[in-house]
Order: structure tokens, then sequence, then C-alpha cells
């Protein structure tokens, strides 16, 4: 746990090792379907990013059973199930309780060799950093919130919020991978810090080549920021030197808290164009190279 890495590792034999995570939180999107989607989506990704195989999963389910009708509980579900049919995982149980506030997530328990796992400790001076998904999602689930976007940036986001990140995973492993987490609350900036500092180097990111969602700088420039943008800045950027040319709407968005986010990749320079390509073939459009691994100081990020 000390490492902060995405989901807890116990060795069982030479030969397997399982992987734990946990992750659970409240609607960010009205169709309760797609909420399961998203819910499902996000809490298997913590075992993509260690290089496992997520096996089984139990639900979390919160719910307001004597306010809310209970077809919508059954959408989520059944959004929760889809995701975990599309990754190959099984629902073995769950646990339910009465509460005021409807929340929903997963526990999932996947499998990797020991030796095969990755953590956010291995990225080494030269190497590459690639970036699955855009960024943007607390940004428009705030403007969503304030009725500021449109059907179409909504059916984008929710859509990219549901993707599994599976592809990507599998891809990393056969290109030999050195490093991986995946963007969550922290933002992409605290995870690319975690990643600096666990792996005792410096993170270079160059702000121009970073994907968005449509419509987020518009709506970061209106500053309709999360609060997560704000904890966030306050948290990391002891760690983080931002070039002066870097406008403010841009580093909100770095620091934007997302919701099943992508994945950061960091591999050999000499593999990463071969990854990025593969990405490509296989649905993964935006995947691109946001930056690179310099030596020192450890533990350090650079914007610009
Ligand atoms: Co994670
Ligand atoms: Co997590």
């Amino acid at each position: 746990m000390e490492s902060l890495d995405d989901a807890g590792v116990y060795q069982l034999t030479d030969e397997l090792a399982i992987i734990q995570t946990v992750d659970f939180f409240t609607p960010v999107v009205d169709d309760p379907y797609m909420f399961g989607q998203i819910a499902a989506a996000n809490s298997l990704s913590d075992v993509y990013t260690m290089g496992g195989e997520p096996i089984t999963a139990m639900n979390i389910v919160c719910f307001p059973i004597k306010t809310m009708d209970v077809a919508i509980l059954q959408d989520i579900l059944r959004g929760g199930i889809d995701k975990m049919v599309e990754a190959g995982v099984t629902l073995i149980g769950g646990h339910s309780i009465d509460d005021s506030e409807l929340k929903y997530g997963l526990s999932v328990t996947g499998t990797v060799h020991p030796e095969k796992l990755v953590t956010n400790s291995g990225a080494e001076a030269g190497d590459r950093i690639i970036l699955t998904k855009p960024l943007g999602t607390g940004i428009i689930s705030t403007a969503l919130k304030n009725g500021k976007v449109d059907d179409q940036t909504v059916a984008r986001f929710t859509e990219c919020m549901a993707t599994l990140n599976s592809t990507p995973a599998r891809l990393m492993l056969a290109e030999g991978v050195h490093a991986c987490t995946d963007v969550t609350g922290f933002g992409l900036l605290g995870h690319i810090r975690q990643l600096a500092e666990n792996s005792k180097v410096s993170l270079r990111i160059n702000p121009a080549l970073i994907p968005l969602l449509p419509r987020v700088e518009e709506l970061a420039r209106q500053g309709l920021c999360p609060g997560g943008v704000g904890r966030n800045r306050d948290f990391y950027s002891a760690y983080v030197t931002i070039d002066s040319n870097v406008p403010a709407h841009i580093q909100d968005i770095l620091y934007d808290p997302q919701t099943s986010g992508g994945l950061i990749i960091v591999l050999a320079a000499a593999r990463a164009k071969q990854l990025i390509a593969r990405l490509h073939q296989e649905g993964v459009g935006e995947a691109v190279i946001i930056g690179e691994v310099i030596g020192q100081p450890a533990g350090t990020v650079i914007v610009g």
C-alpha cells in the first residue's frame, strides 16, 4: 500500500498472484444503464493497469429503496453485468444496503504471474509516456450538473468512460511495458507524479499533445471545474513545474479528476511508436505519446 499502486497484490504460489481492488461512487451520468457500465469499467481498470486478468467480481450497491424506483437499480446492475461479460469476468456475489444516496461499484479479483506484474515504479530515463483516453470527464460532469452541455458531448463523454482499458492493457504487455497506472481521481498530473515518485525519475509531458474530450477547453475557460481540481493542485503542485506559457485553463484540465480514465503506459522509446500503431489498429484511436521520462530530479513532473 505504501507505493500508492492501483490495487493490492498477494502472491499465492511461484506462478500465481491475485490482484484485488474495490471502487464505487455516485452516478456521473443520468442514464442508469450507462452508469452501471461506467462504474464496472472503472472498477476493472486497476487490475488491467497491473498487467492482470480480471476473473471475478462482487457488486457493491447503496440504494434508496424507499424513495427510488427499483427499475433504476435493475438497469444499473444490467449495465455492470454487460461490462463484466465483455471483460470475461464472472459475477459471484455482492452486497447491498439501503442508503439515502445511490452508489455502485465492484470489488474485483484478478490473477497475474508474479514476474509479469506491472507497477507504477518501473519507468526508466529515455522511456516514452502514452495516454490512451482523452481528458476532461470531471469538467464535463460539472458542466452537465449545471445544464451547460449538449447531448452529443454527453454521449461522447459517456462512451469514453464506459470503454474498458482491456485492449491497451493486452497490447502494452505484448510490447514490453515498463510501468503503468490509470488516470482517476488525482488527475493526469497527480497520477504522473505518483509514477515519478515510485520510479524515482522525472517525467516531462507536452500539454499540446494531450487529447481532450470535445468542448473541455471551452468549459474549463468558463471555470466549470470540479472541486477536485483545486485539491489536486494543492496536493501535487509542489512537485510539478509548469511552463508559464501553459494557459490557466489547460493547467486546470491537467489536474481534472477523471472517472474511468485511460491508462498511462511507460515503455522504451523504440517500442512506443509500434504500440501506438497497434492501439490505433485495435480501435484505441486517441492513444498518443504525451511525453518522456527524463532522469532527475526524482519524483518531479515538468509540463511544457
Ligand atoms: Co488506478
Ligand atoms: Co482505483
